[in-house]
Parts: C-alpha cells; structure tokens; sequence
C-alpha cells in the first residue's frame, strides 16, 4: 500500500486541529528512512549539516550545491514525511530573483517539498516571489544561525519588549508574504508563546520553549552523535557516540586479537561449489 505523503495544506491546518507537528533534520538517505519510519512529519536537510557533517564551526560555508546533493539523497529515503530544503548563506540575500533561482533548484534538483529561509521584513519580498512560483516556504525567526556574527555569537534572541515585538510584526509580515509555517530558534518561552498565539501558520520551536506548534531537533544531537554538544535546549535521546566508539572499539580489538573474522563470516571453495551446483531432481 503507498504511503500518503505529508502535505503542506495538512502541515498548516494542524494549527487549528491543535495536533503538533514534529521535524528532525537528516542529510542523507539511511537515517532519512530511519526518521521517516519513526513516523516524523517534516524531515529537513538544515544547513546545520555544516556543523554536524562538515565539521566546520558555524553554517556560513554551506553551498546551495551541497544542500542541493544532500536533499536528493533524503528525497530517496523518504517516503511519507514532507522534505524541506534550507537556503543557505548567501543563496537568497542579494535579490528575490536569486532567491527564487536557488529555491527552484532546491526542488528541481534535490527533490525538495518546500524551502527555508532565516530573516523577516528583510527576505518578505523573496519569500512572496517564491510562493508566487508555487514554492511552498517555511520562514525563521529568532536566533538565525546566518546571522551569527551580527548576533555576536549564538545568543537568545528576542529578550525585551523591543526585540519582542520585533519578531511578532515579523512573524506577520512572513505570514503575510505566504509562508506555511516558522521556525522559531532561541527565544525566550514567552516571546514564542505570544508569536504562537498571534499567527495563523503553525510554529515549530528549537529552544523556544513549549508553546509553539511544534518542535524540531538536529538529529544528530537527539540521537546523541553530537555529545561535546549540551545546551540547555537539547534533550537527548539515545547516546549512540558512547555505543558507537564501544562498537568500534570492540571491532578494532577483535581484529587485532585475530577473532574477527572467523569461520562463519568466511567462504569456503566447497560450500561455494555447493551452492553453484545445479540443481538435481533428487533436491526438489
Ligand atoms: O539547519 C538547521 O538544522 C535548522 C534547524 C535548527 C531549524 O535550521
């Protein structure tokens, strides 16, 4: 039986059937079908994956190219959650005609459902421009990992009644330019509250606190591949680094001690010749 693909007229009436909405990130096919099977509505392929994959400091190296190639890989493990491509640094900021080339290449070439995009006022008219081409966008607010450097750092955002309302008029001018959902990152609970309770798309929180529609983590930190990584936001759900370094550790010291491989993971010439040999009536 075909799975039925989460949709992103479904994502946004979640919102009024107050059922919450639950995202992890992935960047290739093995763990994408893993998240998929474990029944994750949203599956996106951050720009995060320059942290956790590429091993570098901050997201700002991140090429359309790569999130290009790892979106193809998720869209073949992927059968039932919907796929979010993320636009990274520098593929939608110079105009909404640049914008609108990258988005269509996010799901032109990497098989992508919808684009992301951080920023508010500032990125209104890309993000019209791409709903206008019938590219569905998820916009995001708060701490916007892009702007780390104008942020000072990865900081909380959002922390008076200034910067508060802010991210509310914010939220409704995306709102008003057509995403279909934000993410909300970094923000104090109440400002994550009162942005939930003041727009009609769903939000889908990550260190904002309890109160947004939904709420997504990077993968590799839920799964505990990450654990140099603690902050307070993260809860962590299995701890595979630790089981993954005893694994290998194990193997290593198999190896060396002449235990691994042994017969059973071996061919032998006559089980082989066994195994080719036609096959006579007296086997039937
Ligand atoms: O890149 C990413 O993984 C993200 C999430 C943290 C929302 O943008």
């Amino acid at each position: 039986m075909k799975t039925k693909k989460v949709s992103v007229p479904s994502l946004r009436a979640r919102k009024h059937e107050g059922k919450r909405i639950a995202m992890v990130t992935a960047y290739d096919a093995l763990f994408a079908r893993m998240v998929d099977e474990s029944g994750v509505d949203v599956v996106l392929v951050g720009d995060s994956l320059g942290t956790v994959f590429q091993g570098l400091d901050n997201t700002l190296a991140v090429e359309l190219d790569d999130i290009i190639y790892h979106c193809r890989a998720v869209a073949r493990g992927v059968s039932r959650a919907h796929i979010v491509g993320d636009m990274p640094f520098m593929s939608y900021q110079l105009s909404p005609e640049q914008a609108l080339s990258s988005a269509g290449q996010v799901i032109k070439k990497g098989r992508a459902e919808s684009v992301k995009l951080e920023g508010g006022a500032e990125v209104a008219e890309s993000v019209r421009r791409i709903v206008r081409a019938g590219i569905p966008v998820m916009g995001h607010l708060g701490l916007t990992p892009q702007s780390i450097h104008a942020m000072g750092g990865h900081r909380i955002q959002g922390r008076d009644e200034e910067a508060r309302d802010r991210l509310i008029s914010d939220a409704r001018i995306l709102e008003e330019a057509g995403v279909f959902a934000i993410v909300l990152e970094g923000i104090p609970l109440e400002a994550a509250r009162d942005v939930t309770a003041l727009v009609d798309v769903p939000t889908i929180g990550i260190g904002a606190g309890p109160h947004c529609d939904g709420q997504v983590l990077v993968l590799p930190d839920l799964l505990g591949l990450t654990d140099k990584f603690r902050p307070r936001f993260l809860k962590r759900y299995e701890s595979f680094a630790e089981r993954g370094r005893k694994a290998v550790s194990t193997f290593v010291e198999e190896v060396q001690q002449g235990l691994f491989p042994a017969e059973e993971h071996s061919f032998s010439v006559d089980e082989l010749r066994e195994r080719d040999r036609p096959a006579q009536p007296a086997d039937a």
